[in-house]
Formats: C-alpha cells, sequence, structure tokens
C-alpha cells in the first residue's frame, strides 16, 4: 500500500485519526485526510459537553460534518466518547446520584441511537481508572453514582446500536505490569465472564519521555485480546522526533500487526500542529503536512517491512 490506509488494508486492519470539525476548511489538512486515513475519531466533537450542551438538548452539526466527511472518503467512525468524568457540560458537572445515573444512560441512549449504524466502534467509558499503584477507580460523579455504572452504560449503549462495537478506553494500560492495566484487564474479564456487552479496549498510546512505550506492550494487547475481545490503539502519539521517534511508531506498529485482534490503530491528529500537545511534534506529518521519517517507519511496518 502506498497510503496508511491501504498499506493497514493489507491485513485486513484500518488506520485512523483524531479529526476537529474546525480543519475541514483547510485544504492540505483535509488533502492527507481524505488520502491516506480509513477511520475517523472526532477530537472532542461528540464529547458529553459537544452533544448535550443544556440537559435534554442535543447538538450534533459538528460531529455530524465529520461523519459527513467520513463518507465522503469511505472511511469508517470510531465514536468518542459516551460516559466521561472529563468535558462534562456544567449541568452534568453539579449533578450526582440518581439523577445522574439517569442523565448519564438518556445521554447514552440519545447519543448511541443518533448514530445507529455510522460508528464502527464506541468509546463508551472513557478513563475510568485511577493512575499510580491502587487499581482502583478513578473517582469521580459518575463513579460516586455506584460501581456499576461502567456496566450499565455498556447495556445501554448496545441497546441503541447493537452493531457498533463497544470499547472501554484508557491511558497508561500499555505496561503489562502496572496496576491500573491490571484493574482494567480484570474488569474485561469479569464482564466477559457475566455478560455484560463489551466488544473492544482501546489503549490511547500517548508517549513521552516519562511514559516510554514499555518492552511488554505487545504482551499487553495479547493478553487482552485473549479474554476475547478486540484491541485497538486510539490516540497514539509519540513525542521526538528523527529516528528516535520512527523507532518508536515501529515498535508500536509491529505490536498491533503481530496480534490478530489488533484490528487498527489511530494517530491523535494529523499533523504536529494539529496535536493537543504540539510542542512534542509527536504525529506522522510535520506542520506543512510533509511526511516525517515516523511515517515512512509505520507505512513500510504495514507493508509487512
Ligand atoms: O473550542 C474552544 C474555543 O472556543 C475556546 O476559545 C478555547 C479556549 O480554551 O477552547 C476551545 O476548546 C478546547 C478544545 O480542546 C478544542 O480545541 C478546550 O478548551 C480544550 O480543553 C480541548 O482539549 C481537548 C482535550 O481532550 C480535553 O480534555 C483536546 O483538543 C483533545 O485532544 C483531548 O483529547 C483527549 C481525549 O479526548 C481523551 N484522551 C486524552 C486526550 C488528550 O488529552
Amino acid at each position: 500500500g502506498t497510503t496508511l490506509g491501504s498499506a493497514a488494508a493489507r491485513t485486513g486492519r484500518y488506520f485512523g485519526t483524531a479529526v476537529s470539525a474546525s480543519k475541514l476548511s483547510d485544504s492540505v489538512y483535509t488533502g492527507i485526510l481524505s488520502r491516506e486515513f480509513s477511520m475517523i475519531t472526532p477530537e472532542n466533537e461528540m464529547k458529553i459537553d459537544a452533544t448535550e450542551p443544556s440537559q435534554g438538548q442535543f447538538s450534533y452539526a459538528n460531529a455530524d460534518r465529520i461523519v459527513s466527511q467520513a463518507a465522503s472518503q469511505g472511511a469508517r467512525m470510531r465514536g468518542h466518547t459516551l460516559a466521561w468524568y472529563s468535558q462534562q457540560p456544567g449541568w452534568m458537572q453539579s449533578m450526582e446520584g440518581s439523577a445522574l445515573r439517569q442523565a448519564m444512560l438518556n445521554h447514552i441512549t440519545q447519543v448511541a441511537s443518533h448514530y445507529r449504524g455510522k460508528i464502527y466502534a464506541w468509546d463508551v467509558v472513557n478513563e475510568a481508572f485511577a493512575d499510580g499503584g491502587s487499581g482502583a477507580r478513578r473517582d469521580s460523579n459518575l463513579q460516586r453514582t455506584g460501581d456499576d455504572w461502567i456496566e450499565v452504560a455498556f447495556r445501554a449503549a448496545r441497546s441503541a446500536d447493537p452493531d457498533a462495537k463497544l470499547c472501554y478506553n484508557d491511558y497508561n494500560t500499555d505496561d503489562w505490569n502496572q496496576a491500573k492495566t491490571q484493574a482494567v484487564y480484570r474488569m474485561v474479564q469479569d464482564f466477559k465472564s457475566r455478560g455484560v456487552p463489551i466488544d473492544c479496549v482501546g489503549f490511547q498510546s500517548h508517549f513521552n519521555s516519562n511514559s516510554p512505550v514499555p518492552s511488554n506492550y505487545r504482551t499487553t494487547l495479547q493478553n487482552f485480546a485473549d479474554l476475547g475481545v478486540d484491541v485497538q490503539i486510539t490516540e497514539l502519539d509519540v513525542e521526538g522526533s528523527g529516528t528516535a521517534q520512527a523507532n518508536n511508531f515501529r515498535t508500536v506498529t509491529q505490536a498491533c500487526t503481530a496480534v490478530a485482534r489488533c484490528t487498527g490503530m489511530t494517530t491523535w491528529g494529523i499533523r504536529d500542529t494539529d496535536s493537543w500537545r504540539a510542542s512534542a511534534t509527536p504525529l506522522l506529518f510535520d506542520g506543512n503536512g510533509q511526511k516525517k521519517e515516523a511515517y515512512t517507519a509505520v507505512l513500510d511496518t504495514l507493508n509487512g517491512g
């Protein structure tokens, strides 16, 4: 394949990127997007604050523009995200207890129903576990509604869009030996054993010098896949430049292609200047839209080289 999407498709995988609706008028951006990528995740436009800014008032215009772009270029969509402690609209931030639980369920039902049939995979729940060595759930208003909030969210999503793959998505879950990774693993194992509908686990994979690509990354992906779920690399970016950065991207790509149930990977933006942490120059295209050494490493790996 001569593009990321076509090279990934050689082995039945996708290659995606996060997209901002505000950049769809930039022809350099959309040129790379439509040429290279076969999966799109809205960077912010499907989050709770974007889709339900006032309680019961849903707002889909920006997300719908991204869905239209995906359709026009023949790409699929990852939905991000239905339930998260962050980027909640003000009305939700101030809620608790059964009223919040009900509002969360209504949100999931409404948004997943609006996009029914158009989403390959939903990040149903994002970042529900704490960092550090505790292996505990992250404290949040959603968590304080009861430990079962995650499985209830997945059941609501399944009812609203039975054909979408339903994912749990998190960061710092790449190293098999971390307590957070183990805690997510036990949750997925428990869900599978009790028939809670979960189809995939997303590994955000935001890597930098404090959080490098772990040597056991492939083992982590394989161990989760062995629970009977797909795994996806959902928000990949790697701080750095030149050959060192390219080698890290190669390692990540090799890990996905070595795991049969790693169905695809997504970078969290297109050009370095599009990144949420632009100073880290963490993406595959430079600010002018030129392919970086990291791009070539990923492409060659997807092509089996
Ligand atoms: O759109 C407003 C604009 O009107 C306003 O003038 C400006 C002033 O701050 O803010 C703009 O919104 C910002 C938005 O990005 C769009 O640029 C928000 O403040 C800012 O918080 C938001 O940041 C996003 C961040 O999630 C929020 O949590 C990043 O773009 C996005 O890349 C990042 O993505 C997350 C994933 O969802 C979950 N995993 C981690 C990842 C990186 O943090």
